[in-house]
């Protein structure tokens, strides 16, 4: 079934503004663009990661799963260097960054942006202005630029309805696709994902999926989607990091993922991972 945009474009196509606009993420000479080697965490003496390794490749999408605070957001949050490992290394495009301060933090954070749960959106500016803030921040765009690409992006994750409304107006499912838009404006190579699909109607989460797909298949972008929603990762996933007890019990294909006959993972795929309703058509 092939979708449409409300403007009449067909789904699968990202508007060519937009693709002239948002420029393809950087390359890099070779290796992974993130990698964890052998990172521990733990709180108050209670381990959370321990020895947890895992890579992902330009372009890829990674999907991070296992049950509720087994340390998948954690995980993230020590990418974006909001949390900081006890030991092991963290890669991102080749540099080590567990020991960057913030100023070398900032840097990466441009490189690799999250979309969080609730939105974090700036509640005094209207969805246009939330989204077209790193457009302001990176400099050299003349206003008209900056509001066709905003309002575009906003179209794009179809919230084109409420471009001037504020953020506590907006349902959750909306603040997360505001989210999206003005996470992909900052122009990222890596995308962070946690929970995109959680309290958000099915189609809504479908449109996210979809939206993360067009993202990789026609900009290149790298992403890591932490989700409990097993057909939202199906969809979406090249390679699965599968938590269990604070290790990763599985990182690789997610075809071997799926046909894993490690008990955990059989656990995990017929009691937790697909106890979501099916959304509409997926
Ligand atoms: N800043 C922190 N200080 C202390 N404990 C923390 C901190 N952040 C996370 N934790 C603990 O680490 C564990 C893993 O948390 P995390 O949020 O990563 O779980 P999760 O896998 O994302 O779970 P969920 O699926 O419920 O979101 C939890 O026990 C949590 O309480
Ligand atoms: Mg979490």
């Amino acid at each position: 079934m092939t979708e449409t945009l409300p403007n009449g474009e067909p789904e699968d196509a990202l508007p060519h503004e937009l693709t002239e606009a948002i420029e393809k993420p950087s390359e890099v000479e070779h290796g992974p663009i993130i990698s964890f080697e052998h990172v521990n965490i733990a709180f108050g003496g209670r381990p959370v990661l321990e020895d947890v390794s895992f890579t992902v490749d330009r372009g890829q999408t990674l999907c991070i799963l296992g049950r509720s605070g087994v340390g998948k957001s954690v995980t993230l949050r020590l990418l974006m260097g909001f949390l900081k490992s006890d030991s092991g290394s963290i890669h991102v495009e080749n540099k080590e960054i567990t020991e960057l301060d913030e100023e070398g933090m900032r840097e990466i954070r441009k490189r690799v942006t999250m979309v969080f749960q609730n939105g974090a959106l700036f509640d005094s500016l209207s969805v246009r202005e939330n989204v077209a803030f790193p457009l302001r921040e990176r400099g050299g765009l003349a206003e008209d630029q900056i509001e066709q690409i905003a309002d575009r992006l906003i179209e794009m994750v179809g919230a084109d309805d409420v471009v001037e409304s504020l953020p506590a107006s907006l349902s959750t499912g909306r603040k997360r696709a505001v989210a999206i838009a003005r996470a992909l404006a900052a122009q990222p190579d890596v995308v962070l994902y946690d929970e995109p699909t959680t309290m958000v109607d099915p189609l809504i989460a479908k449109r996210l999926g979809n939206l993360i797909q067009r993202l990789k298949k026609q900009l290149g972008f790298t992403s890591i989607v932490v989700t409990h929603d097993m057909r939202f990762a199906e969809r979406l996933a090249d390679t699965v990091l599968f938590l269990h007890q604070g290790r990763a019990a599985y990182f690789g294909p997610l075809q071997g993922f799926i046909t894993s006959g490690d008990i955990n993972i059989q656990q995990f795929l017929t009691l937790d991972a697909y106890e979501l309703p099916l959304s509409p058509g997926g």
